[in-house]
Parts: C-alpha cells; structure tokens; sequence
C-alpha cells in the first residue's frame, strides 16, 4: 500500500474501501441496513487499511465491529467518518457547534473506538458563517486527538474560501466526485493549493464511454477500474471505491506495480 500525507504529517492509504451499500440487504423497500460484517472483513483480507462510512449510511456499526472481529487491530486501521450536515436535495440546513458534539459522540460510540482518524462534514449547508462555528469544535476534537485529522465532503471552492479564511486549522481532506466524467480539474488544483488532499468518491461510477481508459488498460496488462484509480493515484487524488466482490477489492488495490505515462494520463 502507498500512503500520501495529510498537512498535519499523519499518513493516509491512497486507496481506501468504500462502504456506503455495506452491512445492507436488497428488499422491495430499497437496501436496509441487517449489520452484516461480510464485506468489511472480507475487503480487510484484501488488504484493505482504510474504511469510509458517514453517519448517514447507518453502518458504522457494522463497519467498527466488522474492524473488530478481522482481529487485524484498530490501530492498523485508518477510519474517516462525516458528520450529517444536510440531505441530498436539501437547499439549506442548520447546524450548531453542539450538534457536532453530539454527532461526534455517536460516531465514536457506534465505532466502538476513542478516536477517529479523519472526521468530516458530509455536506455544505449554505451557512458559512455557522460552518465556522462548527468547524471550532472539530479543530477542538482534533486539538484532543480524538479526531486525529479533520476535512469535509463536497465542499466547492466558494465553500472552502470561506472556511480558509476563517479556521485556525486547515480542513485537510476535501472528498468529491472525481471520475473520468468528472475530472473536478479545478477543485482537485484549489484543494492542492491549499494544501487539502483531494479524496475521489464514487471513482468508478461514470457513463462515458470506456473504450480509450481499456486500450490503456490492455497495454499495461490492467483492468479499466485499475488505470482509473491508478490515474487518481499519481495526479495525488486519494481513491475509496466501494465493492461487494473480493475479486474486485483485490483488483482495486491492485495498482502500484504499474506507471501511467503524461501521455495516457492526458487521455483518461
Ligand atoms: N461524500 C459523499 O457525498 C459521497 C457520495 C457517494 C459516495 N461516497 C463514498 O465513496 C464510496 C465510493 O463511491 P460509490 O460506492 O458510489 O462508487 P464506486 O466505488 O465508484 O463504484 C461502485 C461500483 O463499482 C463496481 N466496482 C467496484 N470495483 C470494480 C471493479 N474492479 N470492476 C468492475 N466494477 C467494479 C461496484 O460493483 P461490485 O460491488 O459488483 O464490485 C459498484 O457497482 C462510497 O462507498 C462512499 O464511501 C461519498
């Protein structure tokens, strides 16, 4: 496993596993959460050291006990969280320093852990001048070390400018969407600018056509998921792709014995 380094000096995989459909069954409701352990162990076989839950995927539950029962020790094991700020389709929320305590709280107890390795806030709420009020708490936390690194999730860069200017502490990871589709070129520059490690959600989702990522992909001997991941990899973009299959968790860590060239990685 490669590392990249956060600003604070803490080091995070450059791959970690998704988990948002983990600990859940299909039903003729949608997908409901049973607590199921199966994948997080199986992704930890795989060699997986990073897991990404949220409060609002109801699974951390699974996700710490599935951490426990690998045996592997959660000192071996890097976890980030989010803090629900707003839903999906939701204009505008309200969020106060105490909400974040609070939420904190019920992270660390469902994970069955004293800390948490990196903590954000899901989503941006249209509220700057109450995004810096919460962020006090998370810099407060991180001060304590019970989060030992703190950023936030879909944050753009009218968002973040915000933030920059008024934190004492950097947030040290921004996590968007970054796929083929939607390369986010100008976000992943501000974030590295800044000195805030991109991290790509949903990195293999993506409608574009394939066939040029799979001609790379032919020549190095990889798969198109590799020469994706492998292309965040070496533009500094940390991945966690999500996958229910041990072969593909394998396949999807699978990817630092390989070198994509300036050219290939203009054409992905
Ligand atoms: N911050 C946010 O707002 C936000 C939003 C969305 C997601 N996320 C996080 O990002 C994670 C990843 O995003 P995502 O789950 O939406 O999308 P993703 O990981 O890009 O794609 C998941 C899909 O790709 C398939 N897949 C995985 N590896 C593959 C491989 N090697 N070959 C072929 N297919 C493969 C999976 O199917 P199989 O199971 O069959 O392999 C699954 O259908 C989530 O789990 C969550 O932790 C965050």
């Amino acid at each position: 496993m490669e590392f990249f380094t956060l600003s604070n000096g803490i080091r995070i995989p450059a791959v970690g596993s998704g988990t948002n459909t983990f600990a859940k069954v299909t039903t003729e409701n949608g997908m409901v959460y049973d607590g199921h352990t199966d994948e997080v162990v199986s992704a930890i076989r795989a060699g997986y050291r990073f897991f990404d839950t949220a409060e609002s995927y109801g699974n951390e539950e699974a996700v710490g006990a599935g951490i426990l029962e690998s045996g592997i020790g959660r000192e071996n094991i890097f976890i980030s969280t989010k803090m629900k700020t707003k839903s999906w389709g939701q204009e505008t929320s309200s969020v106060k320093p105490e909400d974040a305590e609070a939420a904190i709280a019920r992270s660390l107890a469902k994970l069955k852990t004293d800390y948490i390795d990196l903590y954000l806030l899901h989503m941006p709420w249209g509220n700057n001048e109450e995004t810096a009020e919460v962020w006090k708490v998370l810099e407060s936390y991180c001060d304590r070390g019970v989060l030992r690194a703190i950023g936030i999730s879909n944050f753009t860069e009218e968002d973040l400018s915000y933030l920059l200017d008024h934190c004492r502490i950097r947030p040290m990871v921004n996590q968007f969407k970054i796929a083929p589709d939607r390369p986010n070129a100008d976000l992943v520059a501000y974030c590295q600018k800044n000195g805030i490690l991109p991290m790509a959600w949903g990195p293999l989702k993506f409608e574009s056509d394939r066939s040029a990522i799979e001609a790379i992909a032919a020549r190095h001997g990889k798969n198109w998921a590799q020469v994706v991941l492998r292309r965040n990899f070496q533009k500094g973009i940390i991945s966690i792709p999500k996958s229910h299959s041990f072969e593909h968790q394998k396949e999807n860590l699978d990817i630092f014995d390989f070198e994509l060239s300036g050219e290939e990685l203009a054409a992905i």
